[in-house]
């Protein structure tokens, strides 16, 4: 634990920017050495996007258990908020969707935003200075999903790939979508766990206690640009005594990881992860990532940044940003949700169904599970048999 604190203190100094992208963590456990671990091949891949970032994918090309055997079908994983790649792979074999998929016949490749741990980088600016931290989800969806999918179909020469995202992931699956309609031929189905698209509704204290103030249209940012978010920074400070003066809810639980999560308040959390977990996220993001998803709690839209008026015009020439498309998703979608989820709330979702074309939404699986929360999709307990094995029959049938 104290080497948990430390790493969360450097974090906090800002040190850990200064250091290389492995350095400021608790370990040294990354994608590359946990799937390694686990005995599976893993490969490292660079791409850059059209605006500069460099980006890192993972790719488990086969099984352990068959060695190379030749041309597999295409899985690609997109992660979920502060997360990354690893959240595929630190939860071994028997239960992380990376290696299930692998085992299931399938090439698996595994995305990274701009900004986490593992893309880092930018061809000319330094995530040492603001510049770097200009974006926030909207570009996810715009530049890095399209060059990581270009990579992919290009790198395996295959036409099509299976999509899978959670959380942020499957935010900017929509983005995509609504945005760049080529890719409706390329992606062949989409696999969306806990599905956010609108977040009205959502339940978190983060979007309670913060979402009134930072989810206004954003002045913010227009006078001191974007900033990288880290747990530690005085923001969370701030919600951290807001929210954590509730007694219910431990000091420990408000201020680790899985509070930043949304994942308190679930019994399913398998506590082996535990180390992994915390080794490896919060994994970095851009402050304007959250102010966006406050916006939409705080406007009831699902929409585009919100600048303010004046520079709304400037950027969208109107002065409200325009909603994304999502009743015009045509790619055959299966989404994946819970009861006891605090982003993807269930009239959120319930919003998106409604919304997305019938003939599109192929299905909408409520999970018995009364409590499985939003980060029970990455590391619930016997998440196998209880979810994955499904999320793989569907992908198979897709
Ligand atoms: C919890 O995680 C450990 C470590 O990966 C794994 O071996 C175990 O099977 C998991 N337990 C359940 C019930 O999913």
């Amino acid at each position: 634990m104290l080497v948990v604190q430390l790493a969360a203190v450097l974090l906090s100094l800002g040190l850990a920017n200064a250091l290389p992208a492995d350095a400021g963590r608790a370990s040294s456990v990354t994608t590359v050495s946990i799937a390694k671990g686990h005995g599976y091949e893993i490969e490292e891949h660079q791409v850059q996007t059209s605006d500069g970032y460099i980006l890192t994918m993972h790719r488990i090309p086969y099984s352990k258990n068959t060695g190379n055997d030749g041309p597999r079908p295409v899985v690609f994983l997109m992660h979920g908020l502060l997360c990354s790649s690893s959240d595929w792979v630190l939860a071994g074999p028997h239960s992380g969707l990376a290696y299930l998929l692998s085992e299931a016949g399938y090439d698996v490749w595994m995305g990274n935003a701009r900004g986490n741990t593992y893309s880092k980088k930018h061809a000319s600016k330094s995530p040492l200075l603001q510049p770097f931290w200009n974006f926030e989800w909207h570009d996810i969806g715009i530049y890095d999903l399209p060059a990581m999918m270009d990579y992919v179909l290009y790198w395996t020469n295959v036409d099509q790939l299976t999509y899978v995202g959670h959380s942020q992931g499957t935010t900017s699956f929509f983005v995509l979508n609504s945005m760049i309609p080529r890719f409706k031929s390329r992606i062949r189905s989409a696999h969306l766990l806990a599905p956010v698209a609108w977040m009205e509704h959502m339940e978190s204290p983060l979007a309670t206690v913060g979402g009134p103030l930072l989810g206004q249209p954003n002045a913010f940012v227009e006078l001191f640009g974007s900033a990288e978010f880290l747990p530690n920074t005085q923001l969370m400070n701030l919600f951290g005594a807001l929210v954590c003066s509730d007694q219910a809810i431990s000091q420990f639980m408000c201020t680790n990881t899985l509070f930043l999560l949304g994942g308190w308040n679930s019994p399913y959390i398998n506590e082996t992860l535990l180390p992994d977990i915390m080794a490896t996220t919060p994994a970095g993001c851009s402050v304007n990532q959250i102010f966006h998803y406050l916006q939409e709690y705080n406007s009831g839209y699902f929409r585009q940044f919100d600048y303010g008026s004046t520079r709304n015009k400037k950027e969208y020439s109107s002065k409200t940003p325009p909603e994304y498309d999502v009743e015009g998703i045509e790619v055959p979608t299966y989404l994946y949700y819970s009861d006891n989820d605090y982003f993807a709330s269930l009239i959120d979702v319930d919003r998106l169904r409604y919304t997305m074309n019938p003939s599109a939404l192929k299905s909408a699986y409520r999970m018995p599970e009364e409590k499985w929360n939003h980060i029970d999709f990455l590391w619930g307990l016997n998440i196998k048999e209880i979810l994955y094995d499904r999320v793989i029959n569907d992908i198979n049938n897709a």
